[in-house]
């Protein structure tokens, strides 16, 4: 059996501002339906996005403790996934029934059908750190993190102007930006998961950070064409 790949979906593609999203989730689907016709497998791994950052405000009031705001982050997570698998069973593809909780059991699912979809799993990090370790228990060759920036930036585009994107990097490069391996606090994002970096580079996974709004460029990267984005390799 060919490896698989795993693609992490920011939760912020699914709840945009627009009235897109409709369209946005049919091309997934599309995408999706056509890499798996040749019986290639995915591991899909759903964020968090608006739903998760409005339960934990509704919650942080009441709620101090880190792990349990993280709790209300990852229902939103399986709330958000299971919108995803439903429309991929809706479409008549092979889908994983139920989100599994963990990644040991999507990888063993991930051997029984073509696809399987999830969100978080425990506390202590986000769903990009979940997509990682999915990849790397199911022999992925690579993990995709699609989210809403088109690539990774030599610091916070949103803080700095004069930020500039980067093309190809090495894992220890992203590291750099990304900083050591610590949980920030609930429902907090930066381009992708420190901890989840840090998994990579433990297990020499390359990794891949695209605009996932913009569907072609998944659509490249997953049937490995050149696609718009990083490529992140591993060193
Ligand atoms: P996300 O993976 O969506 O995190 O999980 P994010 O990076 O904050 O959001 P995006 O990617 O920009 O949309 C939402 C929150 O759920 C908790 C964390 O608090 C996270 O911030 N979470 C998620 C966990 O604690 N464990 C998990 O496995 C997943």
């Amino acid at each position: 059996m060919a490896p698989p790949v795993v693609v992490a979906l920011g939760g912020s593609l699914l709840h945009p501002d627009e009235d897109e999203r409709h369209v946005w989730l049919q091309e997934i689907c599309a995408i999706i339906s056509d890499y798996v016709q040749s019986g290639s497998r995915i591991g899909l791994v759903i964020g968090g996005g608006a739903p998760a950052r409005e339960a934990i405000s509704l919650a942080k009031p009441l709620v101090t403790d880190v792990s349990a705001l993280d709790e209300v982050g990852i229902a939103a997570t399986r709330l958000n996934a299971t919108v995803v698998s439903q429309a991929l069973i809706a479409a008549g593809l092979d889908v994983c029934p139920g989100i599994p909780s963990d990644v040991v059991s999507a990888a063993r699912a991930l051997s029984h059908h073509q696809i399987v979809v999830m969100g978080g799993t425990s506390p202590g990090h986000t769903t990009d750190n979940v997509a990682i370790r999915l990849a790397i228990e199911a022999n992925a060759d690579i993990c995709i993190v699609a989210t809403n920036v088109d690539k990774v930036y030599e610091k916070d585009p949103r803080q700095f102007e004069d930020a500039r994107p980067i093309d190809s990097m090495t894992l220890s490069d992203l590291q750099q930006i990304v900083g050591p391996p610590v949980h920030g606090k609930a429902g907090s994002s930066g381009v992708i998961d420190p901890i989840g970096v840090q998994a990579a580079i433990d297990h020499d996974l390359p990794l891949a950070v695209l605009d996932g709004r913009e569907t072609a460029r998944l659509e490249s990267a997953l049937t490995g064409s050149p696609f718009e984005g990083t490529s992140i390799r591993v060193g």
